[in-house]
């Protein structure tokens, strides 16, 4: 009934414009109010326990695989990691001294099924069960190697403030709910070591707010002062697109890397790879998809390029220089 009322709303662009502006309202007045638990990363609740298993490798697997590493070592955070700190713990096996689970929102969760996840990949992982020690797996406060911070102070745009000497700083699917990304991503390099590693998966799409009913570009049409009132409230996409943090990337000292993860009008792009190397016939179909809506786009997106407007997201890999 509840998802049947949302889809009508969705399927009509201005009435889904209202529905966001006040649900968002709502979420800062309950952030307000130190209420700060939300559905946004309870992502193992819908997967069996190998599908999560799965998928906390394939998240480690690729931040080790694209920052061209064997394995993590010193002082790591993850930004948002929601539910499952499975990834902190593949880090500890990796030989992390310590790692920092770092979320605004507290992600609802049942912590009977992570501490069913945690037993399968200590089984699937010869030794991590002797590297974690003796540990409950219900209560992840007897984790001696990791800490996880909540709340306002535990922003990504505000924990480096207070927190550095980083060898590693991650984020899967996480930067595009930040309320100030390029604000971020200039904190964490000054909280990194020299050599130290940023690792950031980040999906510029728009998460379902209108593609479904609309196309999937529909999101940039609104205009940019109602978007932030939709949006940065509860977390929902900035909509902050690859250009900005080419603009941030050029001002720190960072040897930087884009690997584009998807096209928009085109899908995902595996293995992900730099814009230029992607096959002529992908970059094309995509900026022609691009070219085909984007009169309609709010003015603040004028003068961004066609090529651009097309990335759906990418991977940002980057060295701290000096
Ligand atoms: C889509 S979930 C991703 C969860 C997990 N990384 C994964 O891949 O399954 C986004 C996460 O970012 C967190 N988040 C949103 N805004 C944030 C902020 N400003 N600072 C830190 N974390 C934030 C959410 O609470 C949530 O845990």
């Amino acid at each position: 009934m509840v998802s049947e009322i949302r889809n009508r709303i969705k399927s009509s662009y201005w009435l889904a414009v209202l529905y966001y502006l006040f649900t968002d309202l709502i979420s800062r007045f309950r952030i307000r109010l130190g209420h700060i638990d939300t559905t946004s990363g309870t992502v193992h609740d819908s997967f069996s326990v190998q599908e999560s298993v799965a998928y906390v490798e394939e998240v480690v697997g690729d931040y080790r695989r694209y920052a061209g590493v064997e394995r993590f070592y010193g002082r790591v955070a993850e930004i948002g990691p929601g539910d499952n700190c499975g990834a902190g713990m593949l880090f500890r096996h990796d030989g992390c001294t310590w790692v920092d689970l770092v979320d605004r929102f507290y992600s609802r969760r049942n912590m009977a099924a992570q501490a069913a996840i945690y037993g399968a990949l200590i089984a699937a992982h010869e030794g991590l069960d002797a590297t974690l020690g003796s540990v409950d797996l219900k209560d992840e406060e007897t984790f001696g190697f990791m800490k996880r911070h909540y709340g306002d102070s535990a922003s990504a745009e505000k924990f480096f403030l207070t927190h550095s000497d980083y060898d590693f700083i991650v984020s899967r699917a996480v930067f595009e709910h930040l309320y100030d990304p390029t604000l971020a991503l200039r904190r964490m390099t000054a909280a990194l070591n020299p050599g130290g590693y940023l690792l950031h998966k980040i999906d510029l799409r728009d998460h379902g707010l209108f593609s479904g009913s609309h196309h999937e570009l529909k999101f940039l049409e609104v205009p940019q002062c109602l978007y932030p009132w939709m949006t940065s409230g509860s977390g929902r996409p900035n909509r902050v697109l690859i250009d900005s943090y080419r603009g941030a990337l050029q001002t720190l000292p960072l040897d930087a890397k884009l690997l584009i993860t998807r096209l928009a009008g085109v899908g995902d792009i595996e293995p992900h790879q730099e814009y230029d190397a992607i096959p002529d016939h992908q970059r094309a179909k995509s900026i022609r998809y691009v070219q085909s809506v984007r009169d309609r786009f709010a003015t603040c997106f004028r003068d961004v390029s066609d090529e651009d407007l097309s990335v759906a997201g990418f991977f940002l890999v980057a060295r701290k220089m000096g």
